[in-house]
């Protein structure tokens, strides 16, 4: 049994994602001795912070054990680190996971991975190519309220999928009174920005695994909020989509709606809320928790056309039970990654993985340019 130092480059270290999720849960691996592999190794991450911002970066790695940092990417991706993670901001993401697989180093970094699927599946192409391992970030399904969603969907109960309904969002603040909750590029297409892109890449995994994959989209779009004032109190316009609902119809004949907006309050259990309707069940999930209803439980809900009074509808359902782990997402993802990266074991979301997700977001805007149904083709290197 031995020590194996793991070089980790992460890129965007400063950023919501790069401090609170990458840095964080890899540090803990560390801490914590090592991610033990089969043969009894373990292996230690070793991480090089990247950023753009000397001062900051360099507090960060002081404030976390006195990681190594660099601001100079380029030497960052010449030393002799094996792991590239990209959770900087989304724009301009292919140029850096093109210069790291051009270096030599395994990629894994965050979603989505590219504006649209050619570039996306060229990405992938690239990395197998050159033969390093690859992979995006798909966290959804970890959550525990998820997780036990797929825990149902798997077990059967569920029976022939009719449908799946997705209803997420929250309000994000325009800038003007109360500061917004997600930063600026959000809104910026130059950017990276635009919320069809930044959440079909989970929605694509979610409904795949959790219903059935995907095969048609139909979507209608809107910029609710045309104007917001940026983290420098600049007032600048939005050009992108901050409102998209989209219609699927997925393999085996089921349907699909996707209600995402950041524009809308929240009057439900939680951001994120999942409904599946099968011949023999249905099940909800909301991040944490999951309920289920067996079709020998459904009640009537209407007697005869009259709508019988004070029937609780939401205590008509069970709730599953906590069956599984509770451990970070990102750290699932990370551990799985490692794994795939030091042992070989298998590794779901691949590039091309991440490259479907990026996919229902370019056919989706496509519905919306050509105001009708669009395909999604099936992707492969
Ligand atoms: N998996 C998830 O659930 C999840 C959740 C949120 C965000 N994300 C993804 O993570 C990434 C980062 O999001 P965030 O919310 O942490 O954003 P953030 O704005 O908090 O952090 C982004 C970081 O990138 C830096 N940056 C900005 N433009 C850059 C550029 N051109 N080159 C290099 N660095 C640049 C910023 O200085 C900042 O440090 C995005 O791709 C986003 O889609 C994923």
């Amino acid at each position: 049994m031995s020590e194996r130092r793991i070089g980790i480059i992460v890129n965007g270290a400063t950023g919501r994602m790069g401090t609170t999720q990458h840095m964080a849960n890899l540090l803990a691996i560390a801490r914590e001795g090592g991610l033990p592999l089969r043969n009894g190794d373990r292996l230690v991450p070793d991480l090089l912070l990247v950023g753009r911002d000397a001062e900051r970066l360099g507090a960060l790695a002081a404030a976390h054990g006195n990681q190594r940092w660099t601001v100079d990417l380029a030497e960052a991706l010449a030393g002799p680190d094996s792991i590239f993670m990209d959770c900087a901001a989304t724009g301009d993401r292919p140029t850096r996971v093109r210069q790291a697989i051009a270096a030599g180093k395994h990629i894994h970094i965050e979603k989505p991975t590219a504006p649209t699927v050619a570039e996306a599946m060229e990405l992938a192409r690239l990395a197998q190519a050159a033969g390093v391992k690859h992979g995006v970030i798909q966290d959804k399904l970890f959550l525990p309220g998820f997780g036990k969603l797929l825990f149902v969907r798997n077990s059967g109960f569920l029976g022939r999928i009719l449908s799946i309904r997705i209803e997420a969002g929250s309000w994000i603040f325009d800038g003007t009174v109360q500061e917004g909750q997600r930063p600026s590029w959000n809104y910026k297409k130059g950017e990276g920005g635009g919320l069809a892109l930044d959440m079909m890449a989970h929605w694509r995994y979610m409904v795949d695994r959790l219903a059935a994959p995907i095969t048609d989209v139909c979507a209608a779009m809107a910029t609710a909020i045309p104007e917001r004032v940026d983290e420098a109190g600049q007032r600048y316009t939005v050009d992108v989509e901050d409102t998209s609902h989209a219609l699927l119809r997925l393999e085996g004949g089921g349907v699909g709606v996707i209600t995402n907006s950041w524009a809308t309050r929240i009057r439900r259990e939680d951001t994120m809320l999942v409904q599946i309707d099968g011949v023999l069940g249905s099940a909800v999930a909301s991040r944490q928790r999951c309920f289920t209803q067996a079709a020998v439980n459904t009640p009537e809900a209407f007697h005869g056309g009259g709508r019988p009074g004070g029937m609780d509808f939401m205590a008509q359902w069970q709730e599953v039970p906590e069956t599984l782990p509770v451990k970070n997402p990102f750290r699932q993802c990370w551990e799985a990654f490692l794994r795939h990266v030091a042992e070989d074991a298998p590794y779901v979301p691949t590039l091309v993985e991440g490259a479907k997700a990026v996919q229902l977001a370019d056919m989706a805007y496509r519905s919306v340019a050509e105001r009708r149904w669009v395909s999604l083709p099936t992707l492969a290197l």
